[in-house]
């Protein structure tokens, strides 16, 4: 696929990143039970490789939910379009979420996901684009800060294009419809 954009973050750059982000989590979740929640679909590519790198025996679990539909700004609403399978009240919930920008998904998610009351609830992201924050959310680990761009690949989609690049690279203005 050529003439998408600049690439900004190259496959053994979040490689690297990826595994160092496994060990910290594999050491802060050592004699707890921790279960991942993936957020569909964004999350599914990081969330893939990142579990290789815990050591651990966690469990998974997944919820999908939308903010955005066809646009590249957030629209602020959330709704829940698959919950998780399991219950996690007692449990050390891990979010894996592939970006946070205005804040607002993440900010819903850990309001929603705290009152079952798991025993406790940290996030990681893969991508961090601060400039947008529109509500405070804690992440608790960070793959990469990036610049106000829109970008696409590794999970993250257009339109849900380009999920499955193993790569970020900004969306050029002109594919933007
Ligand atoms: P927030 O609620 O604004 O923090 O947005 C979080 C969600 O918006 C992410 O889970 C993504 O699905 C989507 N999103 C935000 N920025 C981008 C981007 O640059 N590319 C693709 N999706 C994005
Ligand atoms: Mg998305």
């Amino acid at each position: 696929m050529q003439g998408i954009g600049k690439i900004l973050i190259d496959e053994q750059t979040l490689m690297e990143r990826i595994s160092e982000m496994g060990e910290e989590i594999s050491k802060d979740y050592q004699d707890k039970d921790l279960v991942v929640i993936g957020i569909l679909k964004g999350a599914v590519m990081f969330l893939a490789d990142l579990v290789k790198h815990i050591k651990l025996p966690l469990t998974m679990d997944f919820m999908a939910v939308s903010s955005y539909g066809r646009s590249t700004h957030s629209s602020g609403v959330v709704r829940i379009l698959k919950d998780l399978d399991e219950d996690i009240e007692g449990k050390d919930v891990l979010i894996v979420e592939d970006i946070v920008d205005t804040g607002l998904t993440l900010n819903y998610l850990a309001d929603n996901l705290l009152s079952r009351n798991p025993k406790s609830l940290k996030i990681c992201c893969c991508l961090d684009k601060p400039s947008k924050r529109r509500v405070p959310v804690k992440v608790d680990y960070v793959g990469f800060t990036i610049p106000d761009k829109f970008v696409v690949g590794y999970g993250l989609d257009y339109a849900e294009k380009y999920r499955n690049l193993s790569y970020i690279c900004v969306l050029d203005d002109d594919n933007i419809e």
